[in-house]
């Protein structure tokens, strides 16, 4: 069965607008990933920025202790955040790269360029007991890369396919280009002896075409669910407020 990891970063934004730098601010990233496990999902993945711009390194904790299911620490190959990983021992950590000027994670690594360091990362995490996986365009040197600094998994990145989908709401010349890239991809990772998960920019429209890459472990899926949940949550919300208004007595 597919897994779904739900990457509850833009919870953390939600309560960085309006709390930065405050304890205990709403909404509470742990409380999402407990909602998101009660409903099935079956891992929860956060993404500890350099720029701590949304997870801060105490939801970390607090997730590694009050999650049931499994935390996937998404991360820099970077030894301040290495040593955080070390520290927690999350089940698996997810290494991207990061630009401190991007949105949202915009490339996948560059795992021939950083192979050693990759590799040596990688040893380290294997040692305490983490997994890990590496995230990267589904590309014939990367993924052979990966396989050579003994990673468990890749994340193949959809990015790239969902941008081209979602232009025109459906497939397109591009998307199906992409696609094919990622079966290929998954192929060539799978017969490396990789697992295969993948993420980015996946949702409610784009997410049925992918069913055509083969060997997918887990997606990993973010910003649409907190998008959705706005909408099947909104309507319940004004509801609560206006009920709580009811008591105004002027
Ligand atoms: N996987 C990785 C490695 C990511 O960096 C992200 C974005 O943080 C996701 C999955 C989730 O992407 P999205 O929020 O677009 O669903």
């Amino acid at each position: 069965m597919l897994k779904l990891g739900v990457n509850i970063d833009h919870v953390a934004t939600l309560r960085e607008a309006r709390y930065r730098g405050q304890s205990g601010g709403e909404p509470s990233p742990v409380e999402a990933a407990r909602m998101c496990e009660a409903a099935g999902a079956h891992g929860i993945t956060a993404h500890l920025r350099e720029d701590r711009r949304h997870i801060q390194d105490h939801d970390i904790l607090d997730l590694r202790e009050k999650i049931e299911t499994r935390l996937n620490l998404e991360m820099a190959n970077l030894p301040e955040i290495i040593a955080v990983a070390l520290k927690v021992r999350p089940a698996i950590v997810c290494i991207v790269p990061e630009r401190r000027q991007e949105v949202t994670t915009e490339g996948g690594l560059d795992v021939v360029a950083a192979e050693k360091s990759l590799a040596e990362m990688r040893m380290k995490m294997n040692d305490a007991g983490i997994e890990v996986s590496l995230f990267i365009a589904p590309d014939e040197s990367q993924i052979a890369a990966a396989a050579r600094t003994g990673a468990q998994f890749i994340e193949l990145h959809t990015g790239r396919f969902a941008e081209h989908f979602s232009k025109s709401g459906i497939s397109t010349v591009a998307s199906e280009r992409e696609l094919q890239r990622l079966v290929s991809g998954a192929q060539q990772a799978q017969a490396l002896g990789l697992k295969v998960n993948a993420g980015h920019g996946l949702n409610y429209d784009n997410l049925p075409a992918l069913f055509r890459v083969p060997h997918l472990v887990e997606l990993n899926i973010g910003h649409s669910l907190v998008s959705r949940a706005v909408f099947t949550g909104l309507q319940k919300a004004v509801h609560e407020m206006l009920a709580l208004m009811k008591g105004y007595g002027a």
